[in-house]
């Protein structure tokens, strides 16, 4: 029997990679389009690879008739906060136009079914914990603001052409599947969890905290943090519950518990044995305190479960992977 395929922008990007993965153990081809722009290559390894950039409408047509996917995944997107305050037109031009001319492509092919990678930063500052998906949308960074506008797009390209979408709100990407080669790495690197286990490798000289006189109980901030394989699994029965339901879906993927910057400094300095400087510096701004996520919806709605909750198991795959890759 024929492998269906199911088409992934940014396939080659972290968590991308990560969906083609587990899309390829369940019996599924992922075809990647990824403009490397911050994806490796060396990340596609279980289907084709077709280099592109998102605004390029007429090879998206292209790859999309040749290979006729099921389905759409798209995680292709420009993804630091603090760089999206700096930098917000390489933000909304990536991660709201680029996006415009995907799903353009895709009603012109006939292909009404997407998984979009959304995120918590659609909230901005909470003001209930957790956060549960009916929360009033109010994001305080570009980065946020470009999710939420694509949500907004998908509504009405739902009631315009019947584009069904599952908008994937996570919380924290964390950890990596290390046995397949594969894992965090950005360039520049700007996230919390690879920037500690560079200084515990000693590739950096000391991690900063962005602030520790928020209202939390050691002052810094509280994220929550899931593993990358079970947002990959959110993915893939986002997928399965479209194909069966036909309805469209926003959900939160996170672990339900918060950990603070420090709290994650004694996890890593436990794990690895090293020791390391850090330092406190101003606060980052677009931060949020705190920001925690009610995932009862995605567990019911899609039998979704996380596997990897402890967050030493979380930091301990990160572990793995980031030495293997950056140890000299
Ligand atoms: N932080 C530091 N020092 C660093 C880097 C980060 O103290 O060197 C702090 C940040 O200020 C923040 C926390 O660590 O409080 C986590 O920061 P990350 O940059 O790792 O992650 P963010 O929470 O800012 O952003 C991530 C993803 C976004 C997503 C968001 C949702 O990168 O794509 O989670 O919270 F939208």
């Amino acid at each position: 029997m024929q492998m269906k395929n199911i088409l992934v922008l940014g396939g080659a990007g972290y968590i991308g990679s990560h969906c083609c993965k587990y899309l390829a153990d369940q019996g599924y081809a992922p075809i990647v389009f990824d403009n490397l722009s911050q994806g490796h290559k060396d990340f596609v390894k279980w289907g084709p690879f077709i280099k592109g950039s998102l605004h390029e409408t007429d090879k998206l047509i292209k790859v999309m008739k040749e290979y006729e996917p099921v389905a759409v995944m798209h995680l292709a997107a420009f993804l630091s906060v603090g760089d999206s305050v700096t930098n917000p037109s390489g933000y909304y031009n990536n991660n709201v136009v680029g996006t415009i001319s995907l799903l353009d492509a895709m009603i012109k092919c006939d292909i009404k079914n997407i998984i979009f990678s959304s995120s918590c930063a659609i909230y901005g500052q909470p003001e209930t914990i957790p956060i549960q998906e009916f929360h009033e949308k109010s994001p305080i960074n570009p980065y946020g603001r470009t999710k939420l506008i694509i949500e907004h797009v998908l509504e009405d390209y739902e009631t315009a052409y019947g584009l069904k979408s599952v908008c994937l709100r996570y919380f924290n990407a964390a950890g990596a599947d290390y046995q397949s080669k594969i894992g965090e790495d950005h360039s520049p690197e700007t996230h919390l969890i690879p920037l500690i286990l560079d200084a515990a490798l000693g590739r950096i000289n000391c991690i900063e905290i962005f602030g520790d006189d928020y209202n939390t109980p050691d002052g810094t901030c509280i994220r929550d943090y899931l593993h990358i394989m079970d947002i990959a699994q959110a993915h893939f029965k986002s997928f399965e519950y479209l194909l069966a339901h036909g309805k469209s879906l926003r959900l939160n993927l996170g672990n339900e518990k918060g950990y603070s910057v420090k709290e994650l400094i004694q996890v890593v300095k436990d794990i690895t044995g090293n020791t390391f400087k850090v330092n406190i510096s101003a606060r980052r701004p677009g931060d949020p305190a705190k920001l925690i996520g009610s995932t009862q919806l995605a567990k019911t709605t899609l039998n979704w479960q996380p596997q990897y909750n402890a967050i030493d198991e979380i930091i301990r795959s990160a572990w793995e992977w980031h030495r293997k890759r950056f140890s000299v």
